[in-house]
């Protein structure tokens, strides 16, 4: 199976976290989104335990929450020990609701507004990461206005292409994130940063792109970004103690996709920082990583129900689904490819090539194109497999389709976790 919260029941259906899938299309509707609890506990776990088995507990995992924010998730994952990445006010004040310390929020974004600058510096987030100059003047503004000091990491690029998709690649000059490095922009920056009173500068951050599969590329940024600090003291005399390397372990959304386990990326960054503070006296940073997507990816799934097939001579066949790019934006955004699996007919062969459509008015509504299916008719449960990541928050209400609710899975029994939008509630902010 695809991940390890899925199976197979002895009827041949697809279960996820011990849940028969078609018995939860119809307790609780379909299109709906499922997340296997388990499987998230364990994908933080081993995060966690990376960082204290490589570098001594010195560091923090931070769920980059975009990846599925809702405050059940929040709480487990919180639960395991991760701290949080969040990129606006609405992230922070849904960690915050959920019970998450503000101390353990770091907040991102690469134009926060000043009313998410206010907000934050009055909640006590626990460090800002900055993006550009004039956000610096900002927070020291706003942080003298509340009489505080903020703690602060600044982006950078390090120059480096990760091997991933090319609209979410964000490590080279080209991206709207951050100070680059090969210009003098970032250290220059760094001057800045230090002269603002309100603003404590304790490092640097990097994220290199997305579904990387290969430790090789986080290596190289960390060598980059304690090549920087180390530089950063000889000019300044500054002592920066935190290394965030952002996000980007892959997930395993077709057969064809490896990563390493979660619990060996740092190994390689750990001998290289290590190596690195030793050859220039320099304290072992403290080391943060960001995983989104690969927390809950993985650990979900999502229902539909298909209404109809409709067969086009010798063009293709259309699986036509009650959901599609309202609620999973991915492939019409950037063409993401999914595995897809007749849940009631899960353990039949995958025979037919088809394409499976949503139902929204748009042509490139599509789920998935040209793919392995077991044959299927109207009725039949489609589940599209590793969707737990920016699927549901990604969502929309396009055609005025209610987003869908999301249920956790636990050891055989489930529990909704974000109930599903009723019509009605589209129009609460009609006039
Ligand atoms: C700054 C930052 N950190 C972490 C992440 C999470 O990345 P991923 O979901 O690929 O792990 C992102 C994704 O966009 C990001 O921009």
């Amino acid at each position: 199976m695809l991940s390890d919260c899925l199976g197979l029941s002895p009827e041949g259906h697809l279960t996820i976290g011990g849940c028969d899938t078609p018995e939860l299309a119809v307790r609780y509707g379909t299109p709906l989104y499922v997340v296997d609890e388990t499987l998230l506990r364990k994908n933080c776990a081993d995060y966690v335990r990376s960082i204290a088995d490589y570098f001594d507990g010195n560091g923090q995992v931070l769920f980059a929450c975009k990846a599925l924010c809702c405050k059940e998730v929040l709480r487990v994952a919180a639960d395991e020990g991760v701290a949080f990445d969040c990129c606006s006010s609405g992230e922070i004040y849904t960690a915050i609701a959920a019970g998450v310390a503000a101390e353990k929020i770091f907040f991102h974004g690469n134009n926060k507004t000043k009313d998410e600058i206010s907000y934050a510096v009055a909640v006590g987030v626990g460090c800002f990461m900055i993006d550009n100059l004039q956000e610096l003047q900002n927070i020291n503004e706003e942080a003298k206005k509340q009489e505080k000091t903020v703690k602060a990491i600044l982006r950078i690029k390090p120059g480096i292409d990760a091997h991933t998709h090319e609209f979410i690649k964000t490590g080279q000059i080209d991206s709207k994130f951050g100070f680059a490095l090969e210009t003098g922009e970032a250290m220059a920056a760094t001057e800045a940063a230090l002269q603002w009173e309100h603003i404590a500068l304790c490092g640097v951050h990097c994220h290199i792109g997305s579904q990387i599969f290969d430790a090789a590329p986080f290596v190289l940024a960390a060598e980059r970004l304690m090549d920087f600090m180390i530089e950063a003291r000889e000019r300044f005399g500054v002592s920066m103690t935190m290394l965030d390397l952002g996000g980007g372990y892959g997930i395993r959304y077709t057969e064809d996709d490896h990563h390493l386990p979660y619990t060996q990326y740092l190994e390689g960054v750990a001998q290289a920082v290590k190596a690195k503070a030793r050859q220039h006296d320099f304290a072992v940073p403290s080391i943060l990583i960001e995983p989104g997507r690969s927390i809950p990816g993985a650990a979900g799934i999502t229902l539909y129900e298909v209404g109809t097939v409709k067969h086009i001579p010798h063009i293709r066949d259309y699986v036509i689904v009650d959901g599609g790019m309202v609620d999973n934006p991915r492939y019409i955004m950037y063409g993401a490819k999914y595995t897809v699996v007749c849940a009631n007919k899960a353990g039949e062969p995958a025979t037919e090539t088809v394409t499976v459509a949503g139902r929204c008015c748009e042509s490139g509504d599509l789920i998935q194109e040209h793919t392995k299916l077991q044959p299927v008719s109207g009725g039949d449960i489609l589940a599209v497999l590793s969707t737990g990541a920016y699927n549901y928050s990604m969502s929309s209400n396009y055609n005025r389709m209610p987003r869908p609710p999301m249920v956790m899975t636990k050891n055989g029994a489930a529990r909704v976790i974000v109930r599903g939008e009723t019509i009605e509630e589209l129009c609460r902010n009609d006039i």
